[in-house]
């Protein structure tokens, strides 16, 4: 149990750092968090114009998810992978660096599912891009993906991560309240790859 609660604190720890944060002061592009959606993520970093910054973001934040799980997996064992990756996505909405203020989880998401269980990550990947081609809208791509996680666990035969999957997915809504309002008022930015 010691073992387990160390393995929770690191993963914790390393899904607190706000990559898009960093990196947006990094380029010089100031405080995300008063730019745009004020999010830390990736769809934000996009908004002010950089790509490059944009896909950095999405990878450093799907990266610590997943690296937290491999290593808690190779050096402890499988329940301790999914307690990793838990405890990096939860350090990444609720980081104590930022006063508990974090992003949104989409991203820590997706790279903890390809390192848990790789055809459900990819799967949930292919899903957040056909919904972002087809509305344009990250949000509405990213709630669509997290819902449907727990049917790809069941047709990809993979149900032992089904709780870890409605605790993540729950989150996920929680955490979009604001842009789901949006979607429904018709207000929610699309994603512009061309600065507006
Ligand atoms: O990954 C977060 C995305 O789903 C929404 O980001 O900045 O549009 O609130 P944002």
């Amino acid at each position: 149990p010691e073992l387990l609660a160390l393995v929770a604190v690191l993963a914790y720890l390393l899904g607190s750092v706000p990559f898009g944060l960093v990196i947006a002061r990094l380029l010089g592009l100031g405080d995300l968090r008063a730019i745009g959606s004020g999010n830390i993520g990736a769809t934000n970093v996009l908004r002010t114009g950089s790509k490059g910054g944009a896909l950095a973001t999405l990878v450093l934040d799907a990266g610590k998810g997943g690296i937290a799980v491999l290593v808690a997996r190779a050096l402890v064992g499988e329940d301790a992978a999914q307690l990793a990756g838990f405890a990096a996505f939860f350090g990444h909405v609720f980081p104590v660096w930022l006063k508990f203020q974090g992003g949104k989880g989409v991203a820590t998401y997706l790279g903890t599912l390809l390192a848990l269980a790789f055809p459900v990550g990819l799967a949930a990947c292919l899903t957040w891009l056909a919904f972002a081609l087809l509305f344009r809208i990250s949000s509405l791509a990213a709630l669509a993906a997290a819902a449907l996680v727990p049917m790809w666990l069941q047709v990809l035969g993979l149900p032992e991560f089904t709780l870890l999957a409605l605790a993540l997915g729950a989150l996920i809504w929680v955490r979009h309240a604001g842009n789901i309002r949006r979607i429904l008022k018709g207000t929610e930015k699309k994603i512009a790859l061309k600065k507006e």
